[in-house]
């Protein structure tokens, strides 16, 4: 049996959501990563220091006796975002700051929409260090065209604060791929798990499937290929951002159904899977543990965890939320010892 030992990963985009939520999706986060950034988008959202802090909080609370997965705590850029905000989320521990457009995602009413206003808060970013993170998607152009039409503001901000560092967040475009590349090395993007197996035609090509329905929306083939080349290709520009957001199944099977994919419980078994698919299981490493750290100024995660080749069939839920690739078959798993740690949040993550 092959088993491939890689050092454990930084998720650095995901959704840990709160109460019973964050009690059933913070352990598969927390077996396969040594640590995550923390989506702010919660209700209510993570606006100020206390917020932050509470909402850190909670989640170390969750992890009980747990000690070696690490929490990055994010806060909301909105139009009120000082840049005494920013010094005081600085001071808070906050590593970066994530910029919603107005309305593009779940979450996202009363965002930004004057990208130039918070000029003031990029600035106060830049000189504490906090990375700006976006979501890059303009607010009322065509669903299909807003990463591209976002593109023009990513170059502008870059271009203007050269010392800022700013991640792209789930790019799904080649034309953002090419963007992100043309930039200085100030400017990296987040690749999902999700966007690098689906297309549009995996959300509505045939019977409509809400389960992969997400922000920004997968989009062409020639797209897909482009992300997988950029996780391929060993560029430290491109780093794993799972992006895993998970909705009960009643708000995704609605006529007003929720954005976002269930990722975390087969992230490290897909990635491997499309890794190995490419003959590029030796580049997965500095995909999962070593760009986004390298990017985000932090030292290398020291633990490891191992994944082993083994067929399974990924379970069609967990605690009434579908996950991502629900009912297929993946070659590789989690080893089954990884989650051998008495700890809560290990103990409540059924080793997959
Ligand atoms: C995310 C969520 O559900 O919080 N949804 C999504 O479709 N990706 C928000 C986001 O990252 O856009
Ligand atoms: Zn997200």
């Amino acid at each position: 049996m092959k088993e491939l030992t890689i050092r454990k990963a930084d998720d650095m985009h995901v959704h840990l959501r709160q109460n019973e939520m964050l009690r059933n999706v913070l352990g598969y986060t927390a077996l396969q990563c040594g640590r995550a950034l923390i989506m702010p988008n919660t209700t209510p959202p993570i606006l100020t220091v206390q917020d932050l802090v509470n909402y850190r909080e909670t989640i170390v609370s969750e992890l009980g006796d747990r000690t070696d997965f690490t929490p990055l705590m994010t806060f909301k850029v909105v139009p009120a975002t000082s840049a005494a905000i920013v010094q005081d989320m600085k001071k808070a521990g906050a590593t970066a700051g994530k910029l919603y457009p107005d309305g593009v995602t779940t979450n996202s009413e009363g965002g930004v929409t004057d990208f130039e206003a918070l000029y003031p808060a990029y600035e106060a970013m830049e000189k504490e260090g906090i990375v700006l993170c976006l979501h890059g998607e303009m607010p009322g152009a065509f669903s299909l065209d807003r990463e591209s039409a976002f593109l023009d503001t990513l170059r502008t901000i870059a271009s203007d604060f050269p010392k800022l560092k700013i991640v792209l967040e789930h790019a799904t475009t080649a034309d953002a791929i090419a963007c992100v590349l043309s930039l200085p090395h100030n400017v990296a993007a987040t690749l999902t798990v999700h966007h690098l197996f689906i297309t549009l035609d995996d959300v509505i090509g045939d019977k409509l499937n809400p389960h992969v329905f997400c922000k920004p929306i997968a989009k062409r083939p020639e797209d897909r290929d482009a992300l997988v080349k950029a996780a391929l290709s060993g560029n430290p520009k491109f780093f794993l951002g799972s992006d895993s957001a998970p909705h009960l199944i009643s708000n995704k099977e609605n006529a007003c159904g929720a954005a976002g994919v269930y990722t975390a419980p087969v992230m490290l078994p897909a990635l491997c899977e499309l890794f190995a698919k490419h003959d590029k299981l030796n580049l997965l490493e500095l995909f999962t543990s070593v760009y986004g750290a390298k990017f985000y100024g932090l030292p290398l995660n020291e633990s490891s965890i191992t994944l082993i080749e083994e067929s399974w069939t990924v379970p069609e839920e967990f605690q009434s939320v579908k996950p991502f690739l629900a009912g297929s078959k993946l070659s590789w798993r989690v080893h089954p010892d990884a989650g051998k740690s008495k700890t809560k949040a290990a103990a409540s993550a059924k080793v997959l």
